[in-house]
């Protein structure tokens, strides 16, 4: 398994931006040596300001490089020869700038050229104000970066050192470990999906009614997760595509992080191109019309208020329309309470996508929430009833079908 694949002995070119997170730059340091693992570290100017080259040189026991035209540096390590060595470039934290530079290919600091420089994979771990994060130019410039291969960690969503809540909050060094062993991990055993970028979504999403309440369902996200897992473990890059869930990020996969179905589409599009599109999530079917800006007060006496809902954009069938971002192979999900065979059918048809994972959602089933499914794969060969398994397992065989009918 991924998780348990060895990092001794591996080198990581580590680049440090500018951010208040920089200094969990120095615990990722910490955890990566413990690992075995050979760090060689490249600061910015920016970064600079946060952590010192000091810092980084006494934990990575390795020398810093921080400027792009050091003689000295250059007589003891070409700078392109040090992003060639590495089995992997790590950014960590990733500013808004760095990744903006990226996308447009600047060359015009040390961290930027080695960018630029490198044939290895990059893993960029984000940390930046939460409007920063949201602003177009930096979805689009990270939309830009996972298209062209370059995977992402984070960022966290929580309180932010400016005093504002929301995505933005750099990873945690764990979590990055895990995505580097993961990177790493696949990069060597080119599993059947190795090359492969698959995208998933999962959980529920929340619509809101005024900014304290919103319009919820049951479902946990263990099953889309589970599949995400799944398909990262067989070498795929993934983007996990996630509504509110109380579940940890599985390893190695990209994570944004949503609450609205409007938000999950924008994710998903943004997350294109993909070979594979997993539809895991159960969306709000419906929104409400008029979000209020303000607390509804409940007046003494008067009638509770009415909602008026409209309905809210259907994911998969927007990844499943024919044209060239339509990925391979597209799978939706059918939670149905009844007639599951006909409805799976139906609802395969209608929404354009290639399979249906279709399971019974009855009160009573405990699937949904729960830690098992029994689900039948309806696609235009037929229908197949699979055992009532873990979803851990459902997620496995799903992951070992779609390798093989991408022809692995
Ligand atoms: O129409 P229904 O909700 O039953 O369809 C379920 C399938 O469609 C699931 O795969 C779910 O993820 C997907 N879906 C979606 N966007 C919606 C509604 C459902 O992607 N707005």
């Amino acid at each position: 398994m991924n998780e348990a694949a060895s990092l001794a002995g591996k080198k990581i070119l580590l680049i440090v931006s500018g951010g208040i997170a920089a200094y969990k730059a120095l615990e990722l340091v910490r955890q990566l040596r413990a690992e075995g693992v050979v760090v060689h570290a490249v600061i910015t100017r920016a970064g600079e300001k946060f952590i010192s080259a000091l810092s980084l040189q006494a934990l990575t026991e390795n020398p810093v490089s921080t400027d792009l035209f050091s003689l000295d540096a250059e007589s003891r390590m070409g700078h392109i020869e040090l992003s060639r060595a590495a089995d992997l470039l790590v950014v960590a934290p990733a500013s808004a700038d760095l990744l903006a530079k990226m996308a447009a290919g600047l060359a015009d600091d040390l961290a930027s050229t080695l960018l630029l420089a490198t044939d290895k994979r990059v893993l960029v771990a984000p940390a930046m104000n939460v409007r920063m994060w949201l602003h177009p130019a930096t979805v689009a410039n990270l939309a830009l970066l996972a298209s062209r291969g370059v995977a992402v960690v984070g960022p966290d969503e929580g309180p932010m050192a400016c005093n504002e809540y929301g995505p933005g909050r750099l990873a945690e060094p764990p979590a990055i470990v895990a995505a580097i062993r993961s990177m790493l991990a696949s990069g060597l055993a080119s599993g059947p999906l190795a090359g492969r970028h698959a995208l998933v979504t999962s959980g529920p999403t929340h619509e809101p009614i005024d900014p304290v309440r919103y319009i919820a369902n049951r479902s946990s996200g263990r099953q889309g997760h589970a599949i995400a897992a799944a398909l990262a473990a067989l070498g795929a890059r993934v983007t996990l595509v996630s509504g509110p869930v109380a579940l940890p990020d599985p390893p190695g996969v990209s994570v944004r992080r949503v609450e609205t179905a409007a938000e999950m589409l924008a994710a998903c599009l943004a997350a294109l191109p993909a070979d594979i599109a997993i539809c895991a999530a159960a969306v709000a079917d419906w929104r409400v019309a008029d979000i209020t800006g303000h607390k509804i007060k409940k007046e003494p006496g008067a009638a509770p208020p009415s909602l008026t809902l409209v309905p809210n954009p259907d994911i998969l069938a927007t990844l499943s329309a024919p044209g060239p971002a339509r990925p391979r192979l597209v799978i939706g999900f059918a939670a149905e309470t009844d007639d599951l065979k006909e409805n799976a059918e139906a609802k395969r048809r209608r929404k354009g996508c290639d399979w249906i994972v279709a399971n019974d959602v009855a009160a009573g089933s405990g699937i949904m929430g729960g830690e098992e499914n029994e689900v039948l794969l309806v696609s235009e060969a037929g229908v197949e009833t699979w055992p009532r398994l873990p979803k851990a397992e459902v997620a496995r065989r799903l992951a070992l079908r779609i390798a093989e009918a991408l022809g692995a």
